[in-house]
């Protein structure tokens, strides 16, 4: 089977290819993705020289290219994990957004239609769902809650949700959505919480936290969701939405304390700072539909997870010094440059 993944030089799409790959010998992963400042080709370095996997650098808004890819390698499966994804990023600047997030799923479906595959399975995120109050952990977002976006970004991807039903609707596309709370773990570019906060708590600088950093939100370890997504495309249903998250709730402020903790730097280095505008408040996913039908569940406990997550930003500090740098930018000349 030839799967088709956008987005896979980003965090969890990376993570995603070495799953598959190594879960499924018999499958073969073509990875379409146009290296924004996101996406970093030397991620995917272990597996640019195995024959199971091919590497396009593309843009998914790209309606001539896309298809010409679809052409040669005829996936029976797209996974969409390509898209802007930094909320920060999506206010200072919206349009991006709208183009990659909501243009360049359309045009990924156009072409499954166009060429006909078993499977387009969209990647979303729980925030779709908008947030919920600190004073009531009692409530949680199921598959029925209602859209109610906060962010350009988060308005971005509920409007990918929507075309990818209503291409299940119209056009009969076999179409299946995820709606995954916040991942952490290897290769998370350095401008997310996690990994900018080791990468600064180990340079001393300043721990930069929004207003009194008592924003929850739901931590899962990006391999449980790789593991989810590759149930979904594989064994979900049509037309149907899961949600993915481990009830793992933790505190912004609670998480820098831990990093702190765990790398022996003094907490002194946190600095309050003024809140994110629009900033969620909590996001707590139910994750009973996808227990029950794909007998899904998270393994990785989040205090396993993230002294694992810590001692991986410890053991790589090339790849993302690389990235802290700017000198990540130019891998893609190095390896691809002189084949042109
Ligand atoms: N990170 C999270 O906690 C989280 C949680 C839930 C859902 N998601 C969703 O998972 C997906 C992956 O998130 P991530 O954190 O890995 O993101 P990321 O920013 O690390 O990676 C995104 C990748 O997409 C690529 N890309 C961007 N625009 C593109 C375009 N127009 N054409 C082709 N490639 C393009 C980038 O180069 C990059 O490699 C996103 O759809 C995101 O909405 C993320």
């Amino acid at each position: 089977m030839t799967i088709l993944v956008t987005g896979g030089a980003g965090f969890i799409g990376s993570n995603f290819i070495f799953y598959e790959l190594q879960r499924h010998p018999e499958d073969r992963i073509v990875c379409v993705d146009k290296l924004t400042y996101a996406g970093n080709l030397s991620t995917l370095a272990p597996v640019l020289e195995d024959p199971r996997f091919r590497f396009y650098r593309t843009d998914i808004c790209d309606r001539k290219g896309i298809y010409e890819i679809f052409e040669q390698e005829k996936p029976e499966i797209v996974v969409n994990f390509a898209a802007e994804s930094h909320v920060d990023r999506s206010i200072e600047g919206p349009e991006i957004f709208l183009q990659t997030n909501i243009i360049g799923t359309s045009v990924l479906m156009d072409a499954c239609r166009t060429f006909g595959v078993e499977r387009f399975h969209q990647v979303s995120t729980d925030e779709v769902y908008g947030d919920l109050p600190l004073d009531r952990p009692d409530l949680f977002f199921t598959e029925e809650t209602p859209i109610r976006t906060s962010s350009p970004y988060s308005s971005s991807k509920a409007a990918a949700d929507l075309l990818a039903m209503a291409y299940f609707r119209t056009y009969g596309l076999p179409v299946s959505i995820s709606r995954c709370s916040n991942n952490y773990g290897p290769y998370q570019f350095p401008e997310k919480l996690i990994p900018l906060m080791i990468a600064n708590c180990l340079a001393d600088k300043p721990l930069p936290v929004y207003g009194q950093g008592l924003n929850v939100r739901d931590w899962l370890y990006v391999e449980d969701h790789c593991k989810a997504v590759d149930l979904v495309m594989r064994r979900g249903s049509v037309g149907q939405v899961y949600n993915i998250g481990g009830h793992n709730e933790m505190r912004n402020i609670d998480i820098v304390r831990l990093i702190c903790h765990e790398l022996h730097k003094p907490e002194s280095l946190i600095t309050y700072v003024k809140d994110r505008k629009g900033h969620d408040m909590r996001y707590a996913i139910d994750p009973t539909k996808i227990h029950r039908d794909l007998d899904w569940l998270p393994e990785t406990k989040f205090s396993d997870g993230i002294v694992q997550t810590i001692r991986w930003y410890l053991d790589n500090k090339p790849w993302w010094g690389e990235i802290v740098s700017g000198e990540y930018q130019s891998y893609y000349e190095r390896m691809y440059g002189n084949r042109a």
